[in-house]
């Protein structure tokens, strides 16, 4: 028997006042405050702002980050604490619009939960795990888990160490991946980084996919999940929070995929987590930080959007050495094509390699448009073999020779004959760059090292053959 069953179950020799009854109640209640309980502390709404609302009588029992249900004759919202003061919290509703007033209960219900199954593959669902898909409800599993855990300590996890192949030949070649790696996609809008998350996302080597879409266009995703996913969704999941969400759901859809991805990995599957795109989770972070007062330091950008960064991206990765593995592969927005933005650079820093796509060479048809010589991958030499790796920083050579002399050799600076190393760069680039290219319509590749040889070795064959007459 629980010690404090045991305390109301003593027999009492006189009878208890009003208030010690109402005080061993009280302590009753704070031992046993759990979401769904009967009991919970409760505030009322004193003031309403158009980002967020008020609520006194709160402070003492609710953590920053807990959540809270707001109930009206309209019916129950959630919100969440994002700001506590000694008399009054600060709330920030998820979904905007809710009918609030003056005097409104609030209740604490403590961290979001949810409960992901197996069963959740092939379907689409909102940052509040409700499906929106037309087909039907969704069941349950039997673990809650909150949506905001942390990321296994770092002495327990595996070592990353496993490489995979994605499919696509310009990141299989240059910079190969492993299981549990982080990686992001630099580029502009409109550079092409949602169809290679979709070409990546159609890789074989995972047993499931978790895809958050956070701040797209409504007709994006439609098209993202009936055309690009097509046989691959059902080992996906997506979660989805569009541009004309409110920021709470913004923020919060990562953090559920994640969440999903965490149920996978724990039963010892090797999971594939993409968000496209973080920038726009960055700016719901901001939106929300913003409302509760914090001042910007870096750009508009407020302190806790550099702290929620790491904690999302830290979740993946490889779990316990018995667990499977996240692979992260994010996509990161750089305003203006400027690479140094603040949610870039930050973003660098904590992934384990960067994709830099660029848009000159998108306008030049070169899809994807992936500039070898700035993306790199930390964890590239565990996947190469060494020859793979001589191989390709050989090419990475001529690629560099290449591209400096491009102004030369376009005014006619250059004689050919003059320097092997750059006449050979001039014949075998072109082929690398042609070889590199693919749609997302094209088969994935199974082994881009023998395309790439084939394609070099015709090459040589074609200009060795003597001229017909
Ligand atoms: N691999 C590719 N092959 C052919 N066209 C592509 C490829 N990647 C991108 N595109 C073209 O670029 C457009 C924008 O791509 P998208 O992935 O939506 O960019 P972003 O997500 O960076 O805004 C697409 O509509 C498509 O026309
Ligand atoms: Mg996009």
């Amino acid at each position: 028997m629980s010690p404090e069953i045991e305390a109301t179950q003593t027999p009492q020799r006189s009878l208890p006042s009003g208030m010690e009854r109402l005080a061993a109640l009280g302590g009753l209640a704070a031992r046993r405050m759990v979401p769904g309980a009967a009991l919970a502390y409760g505030g009322n709404v004193t003031a309403i702002t158009a980002s967020h609302y008020i609520v006194s009588g709160l402070s003492k029992h609710v953590r920053l980050g807990d959540f809270l249900e707001h109930c009206s004759p309209a019916g129950r919202h959630r919100g969440q604490v994002i700001k506590v003061e000694q008399d009054h919290v600060h709330v920030c509703p998820i979904e905007p619009g809710e009918p609030i007033g003056i005097g409104d209960l609030v209740l604490r219900i403590g961290e979001f939960k949810v409960t992901p199954d197996d069963s959740w593959c092939g379907r689409t669902i909102d940052a509040l795990c409700r499906p929106i898909d037309g087909r039907g409800d969704l069941r349950q599993g039997h673990e809650a888990r909150s949506i905001e855990s942390a990321a296994p300590p770092s002495m327990t996890r595996s070592r990353v160490d496993k490489g995979f192949l994605t499919g696509v030949r310009a990141i299989d070649i240059f910079t190969p991946l492993c299981y549990g790696q982080r990686l992001g996609i630099f580029a502009g809008s409109g550079v092409g980084k949602s169809t290679l998350l979709s070409m990546m996302a159609a890789a074989a080597a995972f047993d499931r996919v978790v895809i958050a879409l956070v701040g797209e266009r409504g007709r994006e995703v439609r098209e993202f999940i009936e055309d690009t996913m097509g046989e691959h969704m059902a080992k996906t999941i997506v979660v989805v929070a569009t541009s004309d969400e409110s920021p709470m759901l913004r923020k919060m859809a990562p953090l559920v995929a994640m969440t999903v991805a965490e149920h996978f990995r724990d039963k010892g599957e090797n999971v594939l987590f993409i968000a496209d795109s973080v920038t726009r989770f960055a700016h719901a972070v901001r939106e929300v930080a913003i409302a509760a007062g914090e001042l910007p330091i870096a750009r508009g950008y407020p302190a806790s959007v550099f702290t929620e960064l790491p904690k999302l991206l830290e979740r993946a990765g490889p779990g316990a050495t018995q667990a499977g593995t996240i692979t992260a592969i994010i996509s990161v927005l750089v305003d203006g094509d400027n690479h140094n933005d603040p949610i870039a650079d930050s973003t660098r820093g904590i992934l384990d390699g960067h994709i830099v796509m660029d848009r000159s060479l998108a306008d030049e048809g070169r899809y994807p448009p992936i500039n070898p010589l700035s993306s790199i991958s930390r964890l590239a030499r565990k996947a190469w073999t060494p020859d793979q790796e001589k191989l390709v920083m050989r090419l990475k050579a001529l690629i560099h020779r290449f591209e400096e002399t491009r102004d030369l050799r376009l005014i006619g600076g250059y004689r050919p004959g003059t320097d092997p190393e750059l006449d050979l760069a001039t014949k075998q680039v072109p082929v690398i760059y042609e070889i590199l290219k693919q749609s997302p319509a094209d088969r994935p590749a199974s082994d881009s090292y023998a395309d790439l040889a084939v394609a070099l070795r015709n090459a040589a064959s074609a200009s060795a053959a003597p001229p017909r007459r």
